[in-house]
């Protein structure tokens, strides 16, 4: 069984930080999306990986590499478009050649292993098998009706009236018959080659299409809530509490907070789940709870909560900082008079009072 691991797209809504960062590569608990993707895949015993990549190639193959850190083997596919899940389907059809395959999408945490889902694919081997999960905007999603046993007899992407809220998440399991699926679509109307197509296409001939309801945390991040919300889930299981770097007599730690080798806490209060990336520095600050803070980061005189800062950015003299995304040596700081500003294309910036 290989993987097809689809790390292309243009990711809009978390500009501007993707015109200088694929979305895939945003961390939550200070590890990238993806990375978290090929650990659940590596775990399930997936060796072979096609990972799909646009325009952000260069940058997903200088962190992701040959997929040797992971235990994987990692062949890159180039698409030069985002064309559709089933369009990356196409282009990786050489790499595929006759094995079943697990399509994960790039930008989905989940809690779980996947080895439920593959075990029950290898026991009725359909000729699809989704992972689904009951949403609450279930227009946003491609949206799946089963019957008790698991078969599916609708599917349909995002749809406006959506007649249940089982929605699809990104992991897919094919056998090789999506390859001929995929290739007797037509684009649909936001010109891409749906998956969902090819796999409603297959359900009117007649193959067996199966889902498998998932009880775990599962959130496509693409958008600031969804991470903001995968930072609390992975910071709430996973962040230990542990001081690799230094902490003085003055500063107050509450709850599981992780300091990181060369990271110094002077002067502060910090309450987990909080991550004080390496040599971060924090200074006067309040921290926490919910924070992620990428490497070198630095805060003096400031006050930060359930938020993830990226490796280098400052903050300096800001109180009240919440719910926020911060890039990569991205600095804040106060002015005296008034509000300065110098913001990147497709910024989102809140005031309060
Ligand atoms: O997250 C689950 C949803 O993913 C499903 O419920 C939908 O049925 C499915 O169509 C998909 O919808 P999205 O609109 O969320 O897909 P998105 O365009 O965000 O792409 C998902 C991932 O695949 C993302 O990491 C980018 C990558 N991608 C996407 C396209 C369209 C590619 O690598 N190439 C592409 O052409």
């Amino acid at each position: 069984m290989k993987a097809l691991v689809l790390s292309g797209g243009l990711g809009t809504r978390l500009r501007p930080l993707t015109h200088s960062m694929p979305k895939q590569l945003v961390p939550v608990g200070n590890k990238p999306v993806l990375v978290r993707g090929l650990e659940k895949i590596r775990e399930a015993g997936i060796r072979e990986v096609g990972m799909i990549v646009g325009d952000t190639g260069p940058e997903i193959e200088r962190v992701i590499g040959d997929g040797s850190r992971f235990g994987l083997r990692i062949h890159y596919i180039p698409q030069e478009a985002p064309m559709g899940l089933a369009h990356c389907v196409m282009i990786a059809r050489d790499f595929l050649g006759q094995d079943d395959f697990l399509m994960y999408l790039g930008d989905n945490v989940l809690s779980d292993g996947l080895g439920g889902t593959l075990a029950e694919f290898h026991e009725h081997r359909p000729a699809v098998q989704l992972l689904v999960k009951q949403v609450t905007n279930p227009s946003d999603f491609g949206i799946a009706e089963l019957t008790d046993t698991g078969e599916v007899y609708r599917l349909e992407e995002k749809p406006r009236r959506p007649r249940g809220d089982l929605a699809v998440m990104g992991v897919y399991l094919f056998t090789p018959a999506v390859h001929e699926a995929v290739r007797s679509i037509k684009p649909s109307a936001r010109n891409e080659w749906e998956i969902t197509d090819a796999i409603r296409l297959m359900m009117e001939q007649g193959q067996p299409v199966r889902a498998r309801v998932y009880t775990g945390f599962w959130k496509d991040t693409g958008q600031l809530d969804e991470l903001l919300e995968c930072n609390r889930m992975v910071l709430r299981t996973e962040c230990p509490s542990a001081v690799l770097g230094s902490v003085d007599a003055a500063s107050t730690l509450i709850g599981p907070v992780l300091v990181e080798p060369g990271a110094s806490v002077v002067r502060s209060h910090v309450v987990g789940p909080t991550i004080i990336g390496p040599d971060a520095v924090v200074c006067d600050s309040e921290v926490g709870p919910y924070t992620a803070l990428g490497s070198g980061t630095c805060l003096r005189n400031s006050g930060i909560e359930n938020s993830i800062v990226l490796e280098g950015a400052s903050l300096s003299d800001v109180t009240g900082v919440e719910g926020s995304l911060i890039g990569r040596e991205a600095q804040i700081s106060r002015a005296t008079p008034g509000r300065r500003f110098i913001l990147g294309d497709h910024a989102t910036v809140q005031v309060g009072a």
